[in-house]
């Protein structure tokens, strides 16, 4: 018999880049796991993400560093094993305070499409600086104003059984200024791309504000076709202060 706590409240993802001892935060997301609008359907590894999910105050992401991120990489570099690299942690929001329910070793995805889209530098030297153990004490990240959202596009019979195989459309014209195309599961079939995978790609969007991003990122999406498509359109739309 297994008692556990239940917890209730929102979640959040809070992605750090670590150095063993020391860690920058990106900027928080929020990710969308059930397959259909509203939040029903089954779990999925995600249909959707915006960035920054403001459901914290800057205080408040502060503390959850110190409380989750620090508090972790404290206890690994204590136990022999210090941490480098992305530290996601994935976080509920309750009523006692944010509280971890999981963490990868790994980044998040889509969160991290839309991350990098609202990241104003070179992610690289920041990694190398992590993985070489120099991180500056105190980094913060440069993000551009306004948010990222992306809109998965999954395939036919996803998560269960998904197809592969379906001819994908509308990838000639070119994506607007500011919307990116982020392929996962596709192949090449002759001239042509076809599902291959169960999310078959993320179409992220940065722009000045979150309406600005979601209208993108959703024209984007409107445009590519394949059979058996299936997209939320709701990303985002429960966020705070929506
Ligand atoms: N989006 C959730 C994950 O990457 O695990």
């Amino acid at each position: 018999l297994v008692l556990e706590e239940k917890l209730t409240g929102p979640e959040l993802s809070l992605i750090a880049l670590c150095d063993g001892e020391r860690y920058v935060l990106l900027p928080p997301a929020q990710d969308h796991k059930r397959l259909r609008d509203g939040d029903q359907g089954p779990n999925t590894g995600g249909m959707g993400v915006y960035a920054p999910a403001a459901l914290l105050t800057d205080v408040q992401l502060e503390e959850a560093g110190r409380q989750i991120i620090s508090a972790t990489l404290l206890e690994l570099a204590r136990r022999g094993c210090p941490f480098r690299g992305a530290l996601f942690a994935g976080l509920m929001l309750t009523p006692q305070g944010p509280k971890a329910l999981e963490f990868n070793c790994r980044f998040g995805d889509p969160e991290t499409q839309a991350l990098m889209m609202q990241l104003d530098e070179d992610i690289l030297p920041l990694l190398a600086a992590c993985a070489a153990g120099r991180l500056p004490a105190g980094a913060r990240l440069k993000v551009k104003d306004g948010a990222a959202v992306g809109v998965v596009l999954a395939a036919h019979g996803y998560p269960e059984a998904p197809r592969a195989g379906d001819r994908i459309d509308g990838l000639d014209q070119k994506p607007a200024d500011g919307v990116e195309r982020f392929f996962a599961g596709v192949k090449k079939d002759g001239s042509a791309l076809v599902t291959a995978g169960g999310r078959v790609m993320t179409i992220c969007a940065q722009g000045p504000s979150f309406e600005a991003a979601r209208a993108k990122a959703y024209a984007e999406a409107g445009r590519i076709q394949f059979a058996g498509k299936q997209q939320r359109s709701d990303i985002g739309a429960g966020r705070a202060g929506a």
